[in-house]
């Protein structure tokens, strides 16, 4: 399975074995990691799911969705550029070895 590495804002990280076809939001609250909260259960209306990624991993990810675009306007922590919602990202064989970064809070 896919390892995918989370970067807490404090600084320690914890990998996680995903399955292909889950999402990176859904990997993080299923094992109870700490900073992803996922309100809506990953249907694209909380933000609270928000991670940043790696700028020269983005390119793995396809095109963010006008809706996820304008979701991450309303983040707690202000949106980076490499800013995404993790319950829009779904894990396939070439995010392995991805890294996120969550934010310092979601609400
Ligand atoms: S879990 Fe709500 S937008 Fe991602």
């Amino acid at each position: 399975m896919p390892e995918i590495t989370f970067v807490q804002f404090h600084g320690a990280r914890e990998t996680l074995d995903v399955a292909v076809g889950n999402t990176i939001m859904f990997a993080a609250t299923s094992h109870g990691l700490e900073g992803i909260v996922g309100e809506c259960g990953g249907n694209a209306m909380c933000a609270t799911c928000h991670v940043s990624v790696e700028p020269d991993q983005l390119h793995l990810l396809p095109a963010m969705t006008d809706d996820e675009d304008a979701l991450l306007d309303g983040t707690a922590i202000m949106r980076q550029p490499n800013s995404r919602l993790s319950c829009q990202i779904h894990v396939t064989p070439a995010l392995d070895g991805f890294v996120v970064h969550v934010p310092e809070r979601q609400i």
